[in-house]
């Protein structure tokens, strides 16, 4: 797929990532990140203005793309915190354990190829008590949106760079031996319930 998958799939899915809903999911979670953070499929940079500079002692980004880091670059250069690039899969994440205070991950758990295995490696590079603050679209709760969901995730999947419609992100964030406190959930407004259904909160290695 060479130039789709490299070069039009990238600016797709940024576009998706700045609507103004998704935005408003930014700002509630993305502050939520202390110390040192490591952001988990960062792609161009979205959340980067919403950190609270005062409370993060320094960034990791890391997400296999090149392009999309390229695309971060503007939103990068703003940032007011050190800022690391590191060229990899969550799967398999090439830092030392227990080196981070809050892992951030927004709407990544549904493309990453295996996602419990990045859970894994999330709560290794985690410091014991460390929090997971996450922000994701995922399986909807009415069987009817699900059933849609199902139906359609295998194109979706093919034409949205590896995009899953229907991950349950809270059962996989539990599978994992995470702590999941308070979440809140909600389709987004303005968009398509099969995309539209969010969940979102923190949860402690
Ligand atoms: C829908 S985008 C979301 C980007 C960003 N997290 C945001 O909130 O705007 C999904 C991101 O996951 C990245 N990704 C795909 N496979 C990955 C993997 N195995 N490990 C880490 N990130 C991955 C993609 O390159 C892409 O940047």
């Amino acid at each position: 797929m060479g130039f789709y998958s490299d070069v039009v799939v990238p600016r797709l899915v940024t576009c998706a990532c700045g609507t103004k809903p998704i935005l408003k999911q930014r700002q509630k979670v993305v502050p939520l990140a202390r110390g040192a953070v490591l952001e988990i499929g960062m792609g161009a940079g979205h959340n980067l203005p919403y950190y609270d500079t005062d409370s993060v002692s320094s960034l990791v980004g890391i997400d296999p793309c090149r392009t999309s880091w390229r695309l971060a670059q503007p939103r990068a250069a703003a940032l007011g915190v050190p800022l690391e690039f590191v060229e990899g899969s969550a799967e398999s994440i090439p830092l030392a354990d227990a080196r981070f205070d809050t892992v951030l991950m927004t709407y990544s758990l549904c493309t990453i190829p295996d996602a419990e295995a990045a859970l894994e490696e999330i709560r290794r590079v985690l410091k014991p008590g460390g929090q997971l603050v996450f922000c994701e679209h995922g399986e909807a709760p009415d069987a009817s949106v699900a059933r849609w969901q199902k139906r359609i995730n295998p194109t979706w999947r093919r034409l949205l760079g590896g995009c899953n419609l229907n991950r349950p992100i809270v059962d996989l964030i539990r599978n994992a031996r995470f702590e999941v406190g308070q979440f809140d959930q909600m389709y987004l407004p303005g968009t398509p319930r099969i995309a539209g259904y969010n969940v979102w909160g923190t949860a402690q290695r």
